[in-house]
């Protein structure tokens, strides 16, 4: 075996070094790396030079890929394949995006703290973020350890969010930014799906925080009564004890776990320096609520 693994923080982030990603790997590496992402829930790999496909081969071992959300009209052209999320300030040109573009308003989105994909029924595992390149000031990924987060909580708190449910939608983050204009058919092709606030990890037993920008309501709890509550555990959840901060550098690959962590983008002169990251991303096995055996009214279950 080759890989070798050197925490970054005590138990949430750690770098994975003296492998190479671009070659199929070993299986005891791969053993290494598994056993080294349920212990740490941000693994960084330096150095990696990539092609598309060997990025998306390196995320396929850990699950079926998730293919990119509708977030661009369908005439507007990608950049990328599929399978990979185009996270970068980048026009399918890959030239630097117009101040009023769409795709800017939206992607800002990124700067709120979020775990990726809870607006879908089956939310995000894994994301794998890999910097093609970076500016060389600004632009930063932040995690919080929402492990930490939740053993940290007083025990009257834990009692009473353990078990409920939140409605997360694309367009609640979205509205957070002012950006609203989306057709009936664009809200309607992303209805609201339930998530449970806090998720247990079967591979370590251990209870997370399960938020994200995209949480809007509680159900069962008055809709300001809701709201407020994901406030209060957001802000709870983000404080700097729990934050890991990765300042990128060129050929970065860093993969998190979803169920266990918040993330969000730091500021950058965007309509300046070219940032060139792309994501792959790995599906959950179910939704949140299937997977705590959560029952959900109907209305949200769809
Ligand atoms: C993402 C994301 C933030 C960043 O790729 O899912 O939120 O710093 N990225 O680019
Ligand atoms: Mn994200």
């Amino acid at each position: 075996m080759r890989a070798e693994i050197w925490p970054v923080t005590e138990d949430f982030a750690a770098e994975v070094g003296d492998v190479d990603l671009s070659q199929p790997l070993a299986q005891d590496d791969v053993a290494a790396i598994r056993a080294a992402f349920d212990r740490y829930a941000v693994l960084v790999f330096p150095g990696q030079k990539l092609s598309t496909g060997q990025h998306l081969d390196f995320a396929r071992l850990f699950g079926p890929l998730e293919t990119t959300i509708a977030t661009h009209r369908a005439n507007d052209r990608l950049r990328v394949v599929p399978e990979i999320a185009d996270v970068s300030n980048l026009n399918p040109r890959s030239e630097i995006w117009g101040k009023e573009s769409r795709q800017r308003m939206f992607q800002l989105g990124n700067r709120l703290w979020h775990s990726d994909s809870t607006f879908k029924h089956t939310p995000a595992y894994a994301s794998l973020l890999y910097a093609r390149s970076i500016p060389p000031v600004g632009g930063h990924t932040e995690f919080a350890d929402m492990r930490a987060a939740y053993d940290a909580l007083p025990e009257g708190t834990k009692r009473r969010i353990d078990g409920l449910v939140c409605e997360h939608s694309i367009f609640t983050s979205r509205a957070k930014l002012g950006f609203t204009d989306f057709s009936a058919e664009e809200r309607a092709a992303m209805p609201p799906v339930p998530q449970v606030m806090v998720r247990m990890i079967p591979q370590t037993g251990r209870k997370c925080l399960y938020l994200a920008s995209h949480a809007g309501r509680v159900m069962g709890l008055p809709d300001d009564e809701g709201r407020a509550l994901i406030e209060e555990m957001m802000a709870h959840a983000t404080q700097r004890q729990f934050v890991y901060t990765h300042r990128w550098r060129e050929d970065d690959l860093v993969i998190w776990d979803n169920r266990q962590t918040l993330h969000r983008g730091t500021p950058f002169d965007d309509l300046r320096w070219k940032r060139d990251v792309q994501r792959a991303t790995v599906e959950d096995v179910a939704n949140s609520c299937a997977q705590a055996g959560v029952k959900v009214p109907m209305q949200a279950a769809v």
